[in-house]
């Protein structure tokens, strides 16, 4: 048939490493601003959000269409021109989407083993994932009966694990994670967002309301079904429900009357993330590719990948262990929650990188974990290198010092405020650690010799009160 969709892949494969270094996605979605965190009413998403608020750690997957050639998620089919919609190989936009839209017959995720990514982030010391049932191109990770834009529509569909957001969700709940659905409320394939009459210039629906309210609705109705159908019953009890594509309001699709079904009859206690859209439906906020500046005591997550990219892409710079620990203790000491951005390959597997890099994790984890888990804020946060978290009932803090990535461990840590009171230990190995307060207030901390270079120091003492 057409020759693109021959020749263009090999073309994203070799360009997508470039795509991958230069262009790193801007903020999507900006933060929405603290005074418009609104606290639940409801008990019992105010109980889940506490759990939620102990597990600090977990993951996001991206996985779809955009898998198959390894470009960025979505995004390059509309037709915004930014720098960081990277769309090689010049074809003209009408062709370029035909193939795009074709991925769908090479999507076969053949090696797919959910059991797999479970194993892989219980290991890394994950405690939640988010899945991506639907992102912005429309494509469904489930057996939806409103489209047949679909996995178990393409040639994956003979295979006995085909709903794969259901495999997903079910090999997370084995490990007793807390399960998240990503949904995105846009959906560019379905013709009554963006409807074929009209050119689609933007990531918005491309006809008048005014004009053609029909389309509208079938739009609302459409999306509604969806949610419809993944909160029904068939993937489960869901524990967050993650709405992208704040250009949408959960307004637009009457989201508060599919939460009160949701959480008056299934899923108890769901928290909304209706993102960047300020209110009620937004449950915890989600900062993108950052770490706010400051302390916030309300419920809120840091959305960051792991390699530049949501998606798999080819030759990924990975950030380091290092970093990704040292993100986590600055988010704890925070008040947020770190979602790590992983996408498993097209064949359907985690990647040895990063499963090597997440064993690392995990593995500091385990030694350090008291630092992290299950803490809460505590007012003096942060000093130079130092994040401090406490412990729920207060008795105890933590100081995570970040060294410097290269070189060796330091000798000695030092930090002002947060006073010590008697016994002071290091976390891994549960060593006594003798330290001294100098006239200023100064606290100086001698480490043993031998610490591991550039991974962060996790430090339990009792305040001074
Ligand atoms: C942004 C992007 C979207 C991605 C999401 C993950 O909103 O639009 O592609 O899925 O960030 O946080």
């Amino acid at each position: 048939m057409n020759l693109y969709r021959v020749a263009l892949p090999a073309l994203l494969l070799l360009s997508a490493g470039a795509n991958a270094q230069n262009a790193v996605q801007g903020f999507v979605h900006e933060q929405s601003e603290a005074n418009s965190y609104v606290w639940p009413a409801d008990t019992a998403v105010l109980n889940r959000l506490d759990k939620w608020q102990d597990l600090k750690f977990g993951v996001l997957f991206h996985f779809g269409l955009y898998s198959v050639p390894g470009i960025v998620e979505s995004w390059s089919v509309c037709s915004e021109d930014v720098d960081w919609i990277t769309r090689k190989g010049n074809l003209p936009y009408d062709k370029y989407k035909e193939w795009y839209w074709s991925l769908k017959d090479s999507l076969n995720p053949t090696e797919f083993n959910p059991d797999q990514w479970a194993d892989v982030m219980e290991k890394a010391g994950m405690k939640y994932m988010v899945f991506t049932t639907k992102h912005h191109d429309g494509f469904c990770n489930f057996d939806t009966r409103l489209t047949d834009f679909k996995i178990t529509d393409g040639p994956f569909s003979s295979n006995k694990k085909a709903n794969i957001s259901k495999e997903v969700f079910d090999a997370f709940r084995r490990k007793n994670f807390m399960i998240g659905c990503y949904f995105s409320k846009p959906d560019w394939h379905c013709k009554w967002f963006w409807n074929p009459e009209y050119a689609t210039p933007t990531r918005n629906i491309n006809y008048k309301k005014n004009r053609h309210p029909e389309w509208w609705k079938n739009y609302q109705d459409f999306t509604a079904g969806q949610l419809g159908e993944l909160l029904g019953g068939d993937y489960g009890r869901f524990d967050i429900l993650w709405l992208d594509g704040g250009w949408i309001k959960g307004d637009d699709i009457g989201l508060d009357s599919i939460l009160l079904a949701a959480r008056g009859g299934l899923h108890p206690g769901l928290i909304a993330v209706d993102r960047s859209i300020r209110g009620k439906n937004e449950n915890y906020q989600t900062p993108e590719r950052g770490i706010p500046e400051t302390q916030l005591n309300y419920p809120w997550e840091s959305c960051i990948t792991l390699s530049n990219d949501w998606g798999w892409v080819p030759d990924a710079p990975f950030k380091s262990p290092a970093k990704v620990l040292a993100m986590l203790a600055e988010i704890t000491a925070k008040g947020g929650c770190l979602l790590l951005g992983v996408g498993p390959t097209p064949q359907g597997l985690i990647q040895p990188e990063v499963v090597e890099r997440l064993e690392v994790v995990g593995e500091w984890l385990r030694k350090n974990g008291e630092a992290v888990y299950s803490t809460r804020t505590t007012p003096l946060y942060n000093d130079g290198s130092t994040w401090f978290t406490a412990s729920k009932d207060g008795s105890s803090l933590y100081a995570i010092h970040i060294p410097a990535e290269e070189g060796r461990a330091p000798e000695t840590i030092t930090w002002s405020g947060n006073m010590p009171k008697g016994r002071m230990t290091l976390l891994d190995g549960n060593r006594k650690l003798g330290y001294k307060v100098d006239s200023n207030g100064v606290v100086s901390v001698k480490l043993p010799a031998g610490l591991p270079a550039g991974m962060p120091i996790a430090i339990k003492f009792t305040p001074e009160r």
